[in-house]
């Protein structure tokens, strides 16, 4: 259990600024990751033009915070601690916001940014009630001002957040339509592997399979151009959808299977 005894006011301002050092160390540390974070999600929100200009603009914001802690951990008498913020770079939060958007994560990286800008709110307004405590109030201008610069970009990303899932929804739809719709002419890897295109291993599965069933049957195995619709019983059902078609449904129904895959291929 914690002794508690009356503290003489020169040792609640010694205890104020040791506290208010260690504050600004870590504020320090998490100012260089937010500047790595900034860089890193600069280069991937292009397609985001609002959150791209207020990333570039809360970047240069942050350099300047740094820089501003630096003076008042001068002005404590202290310097920025290349080991402490090491270890808060390494275990540091914010991390996982550099991490998260290697994926191209655009809303879950600004999630985590909305994450990281309440956490520098809450430790710079507690560094503000630190530096009146360690009697050195001349800091409070400069911490405020980074105070409120970090409420700034908290609240334009919350206000913003709708419209930037908005945009991430329709972007992803786009490469969805893209991947159904390819140009014409080129093969859909998924319907190739649909129907077995020759070489896949779907082929060989169904070329296997339609094999054992000939065998089964007591008919000679099968070639794998089933496409063709050739008038006799291959004794198997045929592995491409077309050929199915033409078996159960004939001609005409080959013609409609047709159409619509060269509408689909368009
Ligand atoms: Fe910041």
């Amino acid at each position: 259990m914690t002794r508690t005894l009356d503290p003489t006011p020169d040792t609640l301002r010694e205890a104020a600024l040791e506290a208010l050092v260690d504050g600004l160390r870590n504020a320090h540390a998490l100012e260089k990751q937010a500047v790595a974070t900034l860089e890193a999600q600069l280069d991937r929100t292009e397609d985001h033009p609002d959150l791209h200009a207020r990333i570039r603009s809360h970047l240069l914001e942050s350099r300047e915070q740094g820089r501003r802690l630096e003076g008042a951990l001068d002005a404590c008498g202290a310097s920025s601690s290349v080991a402490k913020d090491l270890m808060m770079r390494v275990l540091g939060f914010g991390q996982a916001s550099v991490q998260s958007f290697a994926d191209d994560a655009v809303l879950k990286a600004v999630l985590a940014d909305i994450m990281f800008e309440r956490m520098e709110i809450a430790s710079y307004r507690s560094l503000v009630e630190l530096a009146d405590m360690a009697g050195k109030p001349e800091l409070r201008p400069r911490l405020e001002e980074t105070l409120h610069e970090e409420e700034a970009m908290a609240e334009w990303l919350e206000e913003n957040l709708p419209a930037i899932t908005r945009r991430h929804v329709e972007i992803s739809a786009g490469e969805l339509e893209a991947a159904k719709n390819p140009p014409k002419g080129a093969r859909n890897p998924a319907e190739d592997q649909a129907e077995g295109a020759p070489g896949s291993a779907v082929a060989a599965v169904q070329e296997e399979t339609r094999a054992r069933e000939a065998r089964a049957h007591g008919s000679p195995a099968p070639t794998a151009t089933a496409d063709a619709p050739s008038g006799g019983s291959l004794g198997a059902t045929p592995a491409n959808p077309t050929a199915r078609r033409a078996a159960s449904d004939g001609p005409d129904a080959v013609r409609e299977a047709r159409d619509e895959r060269g509408a689909k291929a368009r």
